[in-house]
């Protein structure tokens, strides 16, 4: 029986950061405020003509170098995205195009902040079952072409990025990707969401005029769910893993907002230190955050073999998850 592991991790965001004191000159906001309520500084944006493929390529371009192989050599590419380059052809598609891959086959895959972990498990289950050897898990999202910049309750908290990972078989004795804990309530759907463009409500005019083609949220109601959701998840993985908070190494939880991640963090009695937050320097990338937040432990030396790693994530749906895994580079 084989278990996945991660064998890669990279990311990449665009060039361009944006203050939010270069926020605070065109809407009515501050740097006081945004720092405060949500602990981000700045964030980067695509620029025009810039798309999730893109950064995705550029993403997965980093990978490839670091693992070097070469994209030939892999089977499969999932997509998490809220933000694809269009309805159809899939984003997995144009990146297979891009990367060069000319071997594999893939997919996008919807699940809003939660879309990384759903991909990751997901792909898991490809080489767990010895179908394939070499699966890209990427979660990439270009946030600025579905955010209102009128809107500072929305247009303050999203920032433009893609992080990827690549699954390949563990070797006798290697642990890799221990357990994940995926969970859904359609119930939250209201709170969070783009109403317009789907089968539901085609892009016209008029949903045009009643600007259903940007991100709409009750910022209060998604709080109060993440906090819940994301410790919920993390403390019942450990718990049925037989583990407890000290046992972990890293926590990479989905960055949306500093004082859910402290929340979430005080609840599950986890040390400050073992707790990823680049949330002050990205912004919510949405299904990014968390390979990002990966890619950057890996470069940075943070993560270290042998780690026992905490991933857990909430986001529209409502959707949540966690997933356990040992890191083995
Ligand atoms: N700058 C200045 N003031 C702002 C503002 C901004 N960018 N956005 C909202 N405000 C104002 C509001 O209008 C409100 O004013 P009022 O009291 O006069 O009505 C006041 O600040 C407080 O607003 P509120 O919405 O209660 O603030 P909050 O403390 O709940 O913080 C969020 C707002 C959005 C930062 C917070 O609710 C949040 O992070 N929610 C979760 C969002 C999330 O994680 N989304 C992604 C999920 S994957």
């Amino acid at each position: 029986m084989y278990r996945a592991k991660i064998t890669a991790a990279a990311y990449h965001v665009p060039d361009r950061v944006v203050t939010n004191h270069d926020l605070a000159k065109v809407l009515d906001t501050s740097d006081e405020w945004i720092r405060t309520r949500t602990g981000i500084r700045e964030r980067h944006f695509a620029a025009r003509g810039e798309s999730t493929s893109d950064l995705a390529a550029a993403a997965v371009k980093k990978l490839l170098k670091q693992r070097g192989i070469d994209a030939k050599e892999i089977d499969c590419i999932i997509v998490a995205t809220v933000t694809p380059d269009m309805f159809f052809p899939s984003t997995a598609c144009v990146l297979q195009e891009k990367i060069g891959a000319s071997n594999a086959w893939g997919f996008d895959l919807s699940g809003a902040c939660s879309g990384f972990l759903y991909a990751l498990a997901t792909g898991s289950q490809f080489v767990h079952s010895g179908a394939y050897g070499k699966v890209l898990v990427v979660g990439a999202d270009l946030m600025t072409s579905i955010l209102d910049p009128r809107d500072r309750n929305t247009y303050i908290l999203f920032g433009d990025g893609a992080g990827v990972v690549l699954l390949e078989p563990t070797r006798p004795g290697e642990r890799g990707i221990i357990d994940f804990l995926l969970r859904c309530d359609g119930s939250g759907g209201k709170y969070l969401r783009m109403p317009g463009g789907g089968s539901l409500h085609p892009a016209s005019p008029d949903t045009i005029r009643r600007n259903m083609h940007v991100v709409h949220q009750d910022g209060r109601a998604v709080f109060k769910f993440a906090v819940q959701g994301m410790s919920d998840v993390s403390e019942s993985i450990l718990r049925r893993n037989h583990l407890c908070s000290s046992d972990v190494d890293l926590f990479v939880p989905h960055q949306a907002n500093i004082r859910i991640i402290d929340a979430s963090t005080e609840k599950l009695g986890l040390e400050q230190s073992k707790v990823v937050r680049n949330i002050d320097r990205f912004a919510n990338t949405t299904a990014a955050t968390i390979p990002i937040g990966l890619g950057e432990s890996y470069e940075d030396r943070r993560l270290k073999k042998g780690d026992l790693v905490l991933l857990a994530t909430f986001g529209a749906g409502f959707t949540s998850g966690s997933l356990l895994l040992r890191w083995t580079l």
